[in-house]
């Protein structure tokens, strides 16, 4: 647990740093669909639009800069309007503390609070402690993307993963 480091809803105000962090996982080129972030003002009418429309998503902030992040999407469509996308990424330096967990815990209670009743996402097969998180927090998996990702030309088979929470 790290308890100089807060969850909060995402501002304005947090939207620079969050580009960064996302910045600094996405080089990673291990983690995320993304290999860099996308340009700034990109991030920003996405961040804009989660705050307008009251998409769940959280940052957790270190000395005022975004260290981790976990957003919800929902779906577009109406009849798919109770399901929603989960994307998350914490930088190096602050994994392995309980940050994910807290994000996530933080993220789906949202989630669940604005009637999105199915949380989906994909993770590559190779990334253990994702999955590990994942299935703590009960998501299961519903089958494998044979190499759906490919990166410095090696292909990666992509884990489909969803959490239903209970209707009653
Ligand atoms: C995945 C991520 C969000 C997890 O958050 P975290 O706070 O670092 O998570 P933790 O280190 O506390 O680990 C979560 C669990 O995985 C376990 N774990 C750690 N390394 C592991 C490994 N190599 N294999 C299996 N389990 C592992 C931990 O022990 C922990 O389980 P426990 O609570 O039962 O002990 C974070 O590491 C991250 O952002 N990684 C890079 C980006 C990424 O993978 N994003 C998700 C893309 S789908």
């Amino acid at each position: 647990m790290a308890p100089d480091i807060a969850i909060e809803p995402i501002a304005v105000r947090h939207i620079e740093s969050y580009h960064q962090a996302l910045d600094v996982v996405a080089r990673e080129r291990r983690y995320l669909t993304f290999l860099e972030a996308p340009p700034l003002e990109d991030t920003r009418k996405f961040v804009l639009d989660m705050i307008d429309n009251k998409h769940p998503q959280f940052v957790a902030v270190k000395d005022g800069e975004v260290v981790g992040w976990c957003d919800i999407r929902r779906h577009f469509f109406p009849s798919h309007a109770h399901r929603g996308s989960l994307g998350m990424g914490i930088i190096p330096a602050c994994r392995g503390q309980g940050l994910g967990l807290r994000l996530m815990e933080t993220t789906l209670k949202e989630a669940r609070q604005c009637d999105i009743i199915r949380v989906e996402l994909s993770v590559h097969a190779d990334n253990a402690r994702a999955i590990r998180l994942y299935e703590k927090a009960g998501f299961v998996s519903e089958g494998v993307s044979k190499d759906a990702a490919r990166i410095d030309g090696r292909y990666l088979d992509v884990v489909n993963m969803a959490l239903i929470f209970s209707r009653t």
